[in-house]
Parts: C-alpha cells; sequence; structure tokens
C-alpha cells in the first residue's frame, strides 16, 4: 500500500477522504471532548500544508441516505476544525456540481476546502460511477484517512483510487499498523468485550472472535437479542426479533462466552421511573433492560483484570442516562487499571472514556469502531483491499 512518501504533492489538488462523523450539539458545535476523529486526522492535513498541497477534504455525516438534512451539514465541523488547524477552512455547499467545480479550479496552494456531506447523495452509498466520475475531477490524488469507514464499500471509499492515484494517509497507515499487530500477535488471555445496540451489524464479528479469544463479553441492548434466545424473558427491552434464530445458531454454552446474569431493569428509559436489579429472567413484561446488573460487573471485571490483550466497543446499557451508566463506566475504569495491552474503539465508548478522562490509560485508541471490530476479526475490508491494489 502507498503511502504519503510516495508523492509529490507540490501544487497538487488532493482528495483527502476523511472519517469526520462526530456527534453535533442542537446549537451547531462540535464540543471540543468529542472532536477527537479532527484531532486524528491533523497529522496528514499538515503534512500535506507543509508540502504545499492544495487541500480538498471529502467527509460524511450521518446516515441522510441520499438527502440533503440540514442538521446534517459539516458547517460546524469546518468551524472546529479551523480552531484545531489554526488557519481557515472554506466550507461549500455541496460535494459535486458548477459551483464546486468553479472553487476547486481556484483553489491555492496551502488553501483547506471542505466539501459538503458526501453522502447527501445517494451515489456515495450506492458507488455510483457517475457520482465518483464527478468526485473524481475535482483532484489529482486521493488520500484516505478515513479508517472509521474502511468496512464501507462506498464511492469515495472503493472507487475514488480507481480513477486516481491513490494512498494511505497517516491516520489509516497508523491504524492498520497497530492493529495489524493484534490481530497477528495477540497475547492471551486475549478478552474482547461487545456492547452496543445492533447484534445484527455484529454477528460475524463475534462469530469470529468466539473462535479466536480466550473470552468474549457481551452487554449493552445487544446482549438482549442473546438473552432471548437462550429463552429468557426480557419484557420490552431493545431487541432484534428477525435475529434471534441467528443467534441460537452461535454456541451459546462456550465457556468462552460471558453474559449478563443481572441486569439493571425499569419500565422508563429516561430514567424517570425507579430502576430495580433483576436476576436474568426475571424482567417483568413492563421493564427494560437498561444497563448490566452489579453481579455481571464483577464476572466481566474478574474476566477483564486477568487478560493481557483486551479490546472494546460498545456501551454495556444506556449510558447516556446517569442512571444506567454504571456499568459502562466500571468497565472502563477497569480496562484503564488492567496491565494488559487496551484498544479501544467507537463514537460513542470513546466519548465516554474523554468523559472520564481515561483516554491516556488506553494503549490504543482506535478512530474506527465497527472497521476496528471487523479488522480485528480478521474480516476484509473494502476500502482497504482497493488502496492495496493501487
Ligand atoms: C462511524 O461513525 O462509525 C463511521 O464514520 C462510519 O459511519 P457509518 O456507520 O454511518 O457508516
Ligand atoms: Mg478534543
Amino acid at each position: 500500500m502507498k503511502n504519503l512518501r510516495d508523492f509529490d504533492f507540490k501544487n497538487k489538488r488532493v482528495l483527502v477522504r476523511v472519517d469526520f462523523n462526530v456527534p453535533v450539539g442542537d446549537e451547531g458545535r462540535v464540543d471540543e471532548k468529542e472532536d477527537w476523529r479532527l484531532e486524528a486526522a491533523l497529522p496528514t492535513i499538515n503534512y500535506l500544508l507543509r508540502k504545499k498541497a492544495k487541500i480538498i477534504l471529502l467527509a460524511h455525516l450521518g446516515r441522510p441516505h441520499g438527502k440533503i438534512v440540514e442538521s446534517l451539514r459539516l458547517d460546524p465541523i469546518a468551524r472546529r476544525l479551523e480552531e484545531l488547524l489554526g488557519q481557515s477552512v472554506i466550507k461549500l455547499d455541496d460535494c459535486l456540481g458548477r459551483q464546486v467545480e468553479e472553487r476547486v479550479k481556484n483553489i491555492q496552494a496551502g488553501e483547506v476546502l471542505l466539501l459538503e456531506n458526501l453522502r447527501f447523495h445517494i451515489g456515495e452509498e450506492k458507488n455510483n460511477p457517475d457520482f465518483t466520475k464527478q468526485i473524481a475531477r475535482l483532484g489529482e490524488v486521493f488520500v484516505n484517512d478515513a479508517f472509521g469507514v474502511i468496512h464501507r464499500p462506498h464511492a469515495s471509499m472503493v472507487s475514488l483510487p480507481q480513477y486516481l492515484p491513490g494512498c494511505a494517509g497517516l491516520l489509516l497507515e497508523k491504524e492498520i499498523r497497530i492493529l495489524s499487530k493484534v490481530l497477528t500477535k495477540p497475547k492471551h488471555p486475549l478478552v474482547v468485550i461487545i456492547g452496543g445496540v445492533k447484534i445484527s451489524t455484529k454477528i460475524k464479528v463475534i462469530k469470529n472472535f468466539l473462535e479466536k479469544t480466550d473470552d468474549l463479553i457481551l452487554g449493552g441492548a445487544l446482549a438482549n437479542t442473546v438473552i432471548k434466545a437462550k429463552g429468557f424473558t426480557i419484557g420490552k427491552s431493545i431487541v432484534e426479533e428477525e435475529m434471534v434464530d441467528e443467534v441460537k445458531k452461535l454456541e451459546l454454552t462456550n465457556i468462552k462466552l460471558h453474559i449478563p446474569v443481572d441486569v439493571i431493569t425499569s419500565i422508563d428509559a429516561q430514567g424517570r421511573a425507579p430502576s430495580r436489579i433483576a436476576p436474568v429472567g426475571h424482567t417483568k413484561e413492563k421493564e427494560m433492560i437498561l444497563d448490566i446488573g452489579p453481579d455481571t460487573c464483577q464476572l466481566f471485571k474478574q474476566v477483564i483484570s486477568q487478560a493481557k490483550m483486551i479490546i472494546w466497543n460498545g456501551p454495556m446499557g444506556l449510558f447516556e442516562v446517569d442512571k444506567f451508566a454504571s456499568g459502562t463506566k466500571e468497565i472502563a475504569r477497569t480496562i484503564a487499571q488492567t496491565k494488559g495491552f487496551s484498544v479501544v474503539g467507537g463514537g460513542d465508548t470513546v466519548n465516554l472514556l474523554e468523559e472520564l478522562n481515561l483516554i491516556g490509560k488506553i494503549d490504543h485508541v482506535s478512530t474506527g469502531g465497527g472497521a476496528m471490530l471487523k479488522f480485528l476479526a480478521g474480516e476484509k475490508l473494502p476500502g482497504l483491499e482497493v488502496l492495496k491494489k493501487t
């Protein structure tokens, strides 16, 4: 795979795909505690500035699926990036079309442009050749620095490098270097912790990890689907009904697999009603499972503290509501304290570590959530496969 050192960027229009998918608050601002994906892209942008390149940034925000959604415009991201870079970032109102082409034609060396959310055009997700061609002609070289999106077969990830000479940026390179070591030389006991909501997007990774790891811990709403598949009641908890049969095919009695034994339940997810600790299987009809319980926490902590290597993605409960955040916070603190090499990735997970001031205690904080899990589970990532061939 080529890298930045393989190109002469002077006076070249460089299309740089970045992952700036960060939370934007209601007041249209990116919080400085949540801008770590922007910070992670600075080394590549600064490198290109030093080399006198003309920089055109490509990014997405949220999942607008081909429609213009005002709250998903990239203006707040451009403003935060300006602060971080200490220079102006010119945000355009589209990512293709006549006006964009005119502006790009006049770009000067040392200027930074940010094109509008790529996902406002369905061609990005659908990997439409016409869309790709229109983007490709804006640049002369392509740099992919969007590790967090590398598992998506989208136009900017898999097709741009077919139209333009391309290479990996510094962030992508670093992620692959560190995560490759974890993949090829894991230390044992290797403990993987997967939380979050959807088991459908993680089932393949879970299957792969069940074979490779010494312990696999599942928490968060995705564990509800597993609990249900084991035949326990889960009341009104979030569940993916259509996944229950699929989950039953997993080796649910494998001793490596750890799922909650007790949970925190309540009839109100906003935390306005009383909550209680319930053994798994004792969730009442109107209740929801909203966090892992104290016994589960102890059990998970015991497993984690013996690990020589830990991989974590996804919260253990509805951590946005204080009342249901203890499980996730306890797990975060345990990982931070453990001597084993720790790798943590994913938006929610890393934001929580920032909030708890624990980032410095993690060996590698990945900008990828799904991308990181897939890479570490040994899956091929479309964006990377294409780049390797250039
Ligand atoms: C992420 O936030 O995980 C990446 O930016 C990818 O976003 P996506 O899951 O909407 O494709
Ligand atoms: Mg910050």
